[in-house]
């Protein structure tokens, strides 16, 4: 009986005690979170590589952990994680400096090199430590990522767009999704913002308007939605209508971006209406209100895979910036991350180092999940209740110091940039590129046997 006692005791020390008017108690509950995403860093670790996660989260997914892990160092300006988040950026940066590194040519579509722009532009906003002058910088990374993925847009398939693939050989090449467009429409936003330069809000003008005249978003009086994407084979006329929460919070905040800079009315009025979208992740659409964050298209059926376990901490990193970018929006942004903050802490009381988080923060205690995706959604709703103790994102006239170029990503090579040209006769070519992709895995696997 006092052993029992003794692990109730020991259990609750371990378990995260969050209150969020207390700063400390935010580090401490950051803290715990944090070391607990990093536990799937396998940068270091045998047969890891610098800027990947553990088996099986995606590279992509390591882009969006790398995006948290710089909000961490600059809410809690603890640089504990700062050497380890800028090595990584820069070692999967692949050979042209634009985030396409050969070695994911299997895996990489185009909102999987967004999710890597995104933590770029981030870097620079955050006026994260910049690299060596013989580096690529934060600002022409997030450029390059941005130029090559406007060079695929592709006007042949459904009056615009790109497709969720970059590369032929991968399946998803003929569905065109909203978030690998969404992603270039919130990079752009961001960088007409930081570099003042207007092309980028032509680009998201074109992008926000093809996404709804495919319906990819809806604009209604008060709520808009973003869905999922459609194949090209019926000219994206059969929209899958899943709602994932990363997709609103890209074209929430991207839209807040663009209120920001141009001042147009139109996206406040857009930027609201997302806003009120929102609802749509919450239990009972707010009604009650309760405005804990969840991701309603698989977790009531209890099917969200790895990918989509991480999907809210992006929604709340972008909530967070929308807060920043449109002041008009911060009551209401405050409900939720306030609410998923608290929420969350108390699902994070789980696994064997008792502060283990979970997937459903509505849940009393831990629900049994556990990941990189749910570490990266509590520790985003946490560490964003600090926004306003930090400045707003920086730009390249206020303090923001990473350096670009226009024209980044030029230098891309003829192996990323043939794909969308080829037709059937240049299948052949594909075929051998990916042989050779082939060849050089089983030539690394029988070296590293050797
Ligand atoms: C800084 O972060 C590390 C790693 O998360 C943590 O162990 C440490 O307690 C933090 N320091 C402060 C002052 O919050
Ligand atoms: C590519 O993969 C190999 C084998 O896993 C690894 O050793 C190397 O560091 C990787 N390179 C990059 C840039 O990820
Ligand atoms: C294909 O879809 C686009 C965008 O909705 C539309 O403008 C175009 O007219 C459609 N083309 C055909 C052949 O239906
Ligand atoms: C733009 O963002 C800044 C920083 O948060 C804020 O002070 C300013 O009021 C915003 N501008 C508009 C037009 O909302
Ligand atoms: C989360 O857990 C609560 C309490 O157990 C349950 O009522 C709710 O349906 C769950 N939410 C989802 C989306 O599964
Ligand atoms: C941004 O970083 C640069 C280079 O380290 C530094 O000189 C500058 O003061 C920083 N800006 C702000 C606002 O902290
Ligand atoms: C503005 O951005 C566009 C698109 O990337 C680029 O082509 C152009 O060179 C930029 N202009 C300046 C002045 O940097």
């Amino acid at each position: 009986m006092q052993l029992a006692s003794l692990f109730v005791l020991l259990g609750s020390a371990m378990a995260v005690d969050l209150d969020i008017s207390s700063h400390s108690s935010i580090q401490a509950a950051t803290a715990l979170i944090a070391d607990g995403l990093m536990d799937y860093y396998w940068g270091y670790k045998y047969g890891g590589t610098i800027g990947m996660f553990t088996s099986p989260y995606y590279w992509w997914e390591a882009g969006g952990a790398w995006g948290s892990m710089i909000d961490y160092w600059y809410f809690l300006q603890n640089n504990t994680y700062e050497e380890t988040i800028k090595e990584a950026l820069l070692y999967q940066t692949g050979e042209n400096w634009d985030y396409i590194p050969l070695n994911q040519s299997t895996t990489e579509g185009n909102d999987d090199q967004a999710f890597w722009g995104i933590a770029a532009i981030q870097a620079a906003e955050r006026n994260f430590t910049n690299p060596a002058s013989d580096q690529p910088q934060w600002l022409y990374l997030a450029q390059a990522v941005f130029n090559t993925m406007a060079w695929r847009w592709d006007t042949e398939h459904c009056a615009g767009g790109l497709r969720w693939q970059i590369f032929q050989w991968n399946s998803g090449y003929d569905y065109k999704n909203t978030v690998s467009n969404a992603g270039l429409f919130h990079i752009g936003a961001r960088l007409a913002r930081f570099t003042s330069n207007d092309t980028y809000v032509d680009w998201a003008e074109k992008i926000y308007d093809w996404l709804l005249g495919v319906d990819f978003i809806t604009e209604g009086d008060t709520y808009n939605f973003a869905y999922d994407g459609a194949s090209i084979n019926d000219n994206c006329s059969s929209v899958v209508k899943y709602q994932w929460s990363y997709n609103a919070g890209m074209m929430l905040s991207g839209c807040a971006y663009l209120y920001n800079y141009t001042e147009d009315d139109i996206w406040r009025q857009r930027t609201l209406k997302f806003l009120n979208g929102l609802v749509v992740y919450t239990p009972n659409s707010g009604q009650d209100g309760v405005y804990v964050l969840q991701e309603t298209a698989c977790m009531g059926s209890g099917s969200c895979n790895n990918d989509q376990r991480s999907f809210r901490a992006y929604l709340i990193r972008f909530m967070g910036l929308t807060a920043m970018m449109v002041p008009e929006t911060q009551d209401t942004i405050n409900k939720y991350i306030q609410q998923s903050a608290q929420a969350a802490a108390q699902s994070c009381s789980g696994g064997t180092d008792g502060h283990t988080c979970g997937l459903n923060w509505t849940h009393s205690g831990w629900d049994g999940y556990y990941g990189l995706g749910e570490q990266m959604c509590a520790l985003e709703a946490i560490q964003n209740v600090l926004i306003y103790d930090r400045p707003a994102p920086y730009t390249s006239s206020n303090g923001g110091s990473s350096t670009g170029d226009g024209a980044a990503g030029s230098e891309s090579t003829q192996l990323t940039d043939q794909p969308l040209k080829l037709d059937r006769g240049d299948t052949a070519g594909a075929a051998i590129i990916t042989v050779l992709i082939g060849v050089s895995i089983i030539a690394l696997a029988c070296w590293l046997l050797v």
